[in-house]
């Protein structure tokens, strides 16, 4: 598949959500970051917002449940539109039944993880995924300085999904910039979610352009 960038739609103007998402037309998916007060300390949007969205884009969504109990409320965020969900590992009960019904409704998978949870433990899980998110802030907030003690981990989850010779992506979120981009590359990930970086640019697409440039640059060399 490639390098794949996803824009943060939490860094972006929430009154004007439809407009934002086309400022960022060339990526190829919005990021949308949904926090519950109680996994995270932040509380932002839920299913009427990603249902919204998703009737007024036609780039897919990429749903991160930064919430408890995905187990109940993850296979809405199909039902609203989401074509990616993701949901934290330290949340879920029973992540393998999880992860099939979310792709029984015809979303992609995810399973995040937080900086300090590690991959290895998961590594049965694999091929029940179709995304990895390694964490590289701690969630909860945009803005956050990139944390380069997930390095190793991003590299670690690369080698093992190379070592199952899985299709698996590899999504690194937190801190992504046009200054810790390639950093993440050269480790392994292919899809980058950054928020900040993008929607604070004067030229939110040309940023986009950008990212990607220098992740293909850095995964190729
Ligand atoms: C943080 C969210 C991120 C956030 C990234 O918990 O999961 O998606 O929006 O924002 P930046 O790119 O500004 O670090
Ligand atoms: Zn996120």
């Amino acid at each position: 598949m490639g390098i794949q960038i996803s824009p943060s739609m939490l860094a972006s103007d929430f009154a004007n959500l439809a407009d934002e998402a086309r400022a960022v037309s060339n990526a190829d998916w919005l990021h949308v970051d949904v926090m519950d007060n109680h996994f995270v300390p932040n509380l932002t949007v839920g299913l009427p917002v990603v249902e919204a969205l998703a009737n007024a884009t036609s780039t897919p969504l990429d749903c991160h449940l930064m919430i408890e109990d995905p187990d109940r409320w993850a296979p809405g965020y199909v039902e609203a539109g989401a074509e990616s969900v993701t949901f934290h590992v330290e949340a879920a009960t029973a992540p393998v039944r999880l992860a099939r019904e979310l792709r029984a409704k015809g979303a992609r998978a995810g399973l995040g993880l937080r900086p300090a949870t590690p991959i290895d433990p998961y590594e049965d899980l694999l091929p029940e995924l179709d995304m990895l998110l390694v964490m590289t802030v701690e969630p909860g907030f945009g803005g956050q300085a990139f944390l380069d003690m997930c390095l190793p981990k991003i590299r670690r989850t690369r080698e093992l999904i190379a070592k199952h010779g899985l299709e698996l992506w590899l999504q690194v979120d937190g801190g992504i910039s046009a200054d810790t981009i390639e950093r993440c590359a050269d480790a392994g990930a292919d899809v980058f979610v950054a928020g900040s970086a993008v929607f604070k640019a004067d030229d939110p697409n040309a940023m986009v352009d950008t990212l990607r440039a220098s992740a293909e640059a850095a995964s190729t060399s």
